[in-house]
Formats: C-alpha cells, sequence, structure tokens
C-alpha cells in the first residue's frame, strides 16, 4: 500500500482537533510547547510531507533546503511573517494561513487595550494592588476620554475594519485610517473610516491602533520621528507585530510625556520584552493573546488543520462546497 504523507505539527494545538490529521496522515506532533531551533525546524522537516507551524517557527530557504518532501505549510495564524513566502513558492510548497476566523476576538482586544492605556487600567489595578488607595480623591490617575475622538488605524484589513466598527458604532469616535491602497467606497462606508495619508494620521490620532502585516518595508514604521508627530495626549496600541514600533523611542516618548501611553501585545524581540518597557507605568502589556479566546483558538487549529489537508490533496479544498 502507498505510505502515508507524514506531518509535523510544531506546537500543542487542541488533542481532539490534531486527531483529525491521523485519518490522512502519519502525525509527529508536539506535545509540550517547544522553542524549536532553526536546526531543529529543519529537521523535522527533512522527511515531512506537509507541516504545521506557528509564528515561533521561521520557515525559510535553509530549513526547507534538506526537506525534499514537503509540500505545504500551513501556519496557524493570520500573520505569515514566519514564513519566507518566495522561497516556499520558489519549490512550490502551498503556504496557508488563517484569516477570518480571529478578526472579531482580535478586534475585541485591540480595542480592550486601547481603553485600558486611555482609562490607565492596569496601572490603577497595580496601584490598589500595591495598598496606595488611601482615600477616594478626584484626580486619581485620570487618563484620557475614548468616546468622541478620533481612532486612527494603521493597516485597514479585516482586523482594522472590525476596529473601525467598534469605534464609530459603539463609541462615537471619528475615525481614519491609512493603508497602503485605499479601500473601496463600500468598504469605507461599512466601516464608518475615511482614508488619510500617513502623516495626517499620526497627527490627528487620539488613539492610533496598528494591525498592519509586518515585513521589512514595515519594520521600525512607528519610529522616533513617527511619535513626535503624534499628540502628548495620544495613546498607541499594537496588535500586529513587535517589530512596527521602534520600542526604544517609544520608551523615550513614554517616558518623556510625549506620549500618554501605550499598549502592546506584541515585541520585536518576543518573549523578550524591552526592559526600559517594563519599567514604565504608563505601557500596558500583555503576552501576545490578541486571538486568545478559546473558540477562536479552536476555530484557528481547525482551519490549520483543514487547510493542510486541503493542501496535502486528502479532502476539500477551502471553498469548495460540501458533498
Ligand atoms: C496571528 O494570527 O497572526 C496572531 O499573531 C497569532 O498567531
Amino acid at each position: 500500500p502507498e505510505a502515508r504523507p507524514r506531518v509535523w505539527v510544531s506546537q500543542p494545538l487542541f488533542g481532539d482537533i490534531i486527531a483529525g490529521l491521523d485519518e490522512h496522515f502519519e502525525v509527529d506532533d508536539t506535545r509540550e510547547v517547544t522553542a524549536w531551533s532553526p536546526a531543529q525546524v529543519a529537521r523535522k522537516l527533512a522527511d515531512a510531507d506537509g507541516a504545521l507551524v506557528t509564528l515561533n517557527e521561521r520557515v525559510g530557504a535553509a530549513e526547507i533546503a534538506d526537506a525534499p518532501r514537503l509540500r505545504a505549510v500551513a501556519n496557524v495564524g493570520v500573520g505569515y511573517d514566519n514564513l519566507d513566502v518566495a522561497a516556499l513558492r520558489a519549490r512550490d510548497i502551498v503556504a496557508t494561513n488563517t484569516p477570518d476566523v480571529l478578526t472579531e476576538t482580535t478586534a475585541d482586544m485591540g480595542f480592550a487595550l486601547l481603553m485600558a492605556a486611555a482609562r490607565r487600567i492596569t496601572e490603577g489595578e497595580r496601584w490598589l494592588r500595591d495598598g496606595r488607595w488611601t482615600q477616594w480623591s478626584f484626580d486619581t490617575l485620570l487618563g484620557h476620554d475614548v468616546h468622541s475622538t478620533t481612532l486612527g488605524i494603521l493597516g485597514m484589513g479585516r482586523i482594522g475594519q472590525g476596529i473601525a466598527r467598534r469605534g464609530a458604532l459603539g463609541f462615537g469616535m471619528r475615525v481614519l485610517y491609512h493603508n497602503r491602497s485605499r479601500l473601496p467606497d463600500r468598504i469605507e462606508r461599512n466601516s464608518r473610516a475615511a482614508w488619510v495619508d500617513l502623516d495626517t494620521l499620526l497627527r490627528a490620532a487620539d488613539h492610533l491602533v496598528l494591525v498592519l502585516p509586518y515585513s521589512a518595508a514595515t519594520r521600525h514604521l512607528i519610529d522616533a520621528a513617527a511619535l513626535a508627530k503624534m499628540k502628548p495626549t495620544a495613546t498607541l496600541t499594537n496588535i500586529a507585530r513587535g517589530g512596527l514600533v521602534d520600542e526604544d523611542a517609544l520608551a523615550d516618548a513614554l517616558s518623556a510625556g510625549r506620549l500618554a501611553a501605550a499598549a502592546l501585545d506584541v515585541f520585536e524581540g518576543e518573549p523578550a520584552v524591552n526592559p526600559r518597557l517594563l519599567a514604565l507605568r504608563n505601557v500596558v502589556l500583555t503576552p501576545h493573546v490578541g486571538s486568545a479566546s478559546l473558540a477562536t483558538r479552536r476555530a484557528m487549529a481547525t482551519l490549520a488543520v483543514d487547510n493542510l489537508v486541503a493542501a496535502l490533496g486528502r479532502g476539500p479544498r477551502a471553498g469548495d462546497p460540501p458533498t
């Protein structure tokens, strides 16, 4: 009988969902959260036909150089800057990601972080737990309003549009966005958002949210010069990728009072966090959990499994009518 294709699953996902692969493949799964080195990734891919990977695993030319059978890499996540798509394409290896299923959950988190930064929520909690609340006072932890202010969105894909809707419909915000290309009228209308150039966005936003893909072209897009254009009362929220922001420049702006607060779910050297950010009180820090609701993580794992099965020719392709 024909040997079954082999697939590698790089991190523990949900056992019952990953079990769906057993029907089609020999599965080399991972039971404990593991920090795979590039050499270990290469070894795992060496005899695999497919792989299910996360943002932790970089899959580029070096990792696939000795993987002659590899035909598909399914990323569990919408961002795929961990994949060298050009290198994969050059070898005819299919790459997939998990858009849509995480849009609303991640937009929720973006808004939660924005509000936490503006209203100093985590700072207030630390202050209270430290036993510093001795009496109610009029000027304790004064923050900045969210309602009726200007929301700036940098990167207007699905998640950006979800944040725009929350801001406009739920909080009466004026919504401006910047994107490489202006979106069709219909999407602008649905999102209640108006396109502006980057400079205008930086200067006008009371709350700026980053939701754009990371690449060499967007690395440190928010640098000292960009931060200098922002209002000193503004907040910056990043739920995309840490490398979009020059973290030292951000720490400078926050400590000098040139920016009110920041909320960061992503970091350039994850899981390491710039110690200067850790030392600041006006930064909300979360460990890359934008899409981390139980239902959404299950949906992401399910979609990634379906993508891998389809890419290896074992099931209906995404979008095919059910039979
Ligand atoms: C994504 O989907 O890109 C998130 O960052 C988690 O992987």
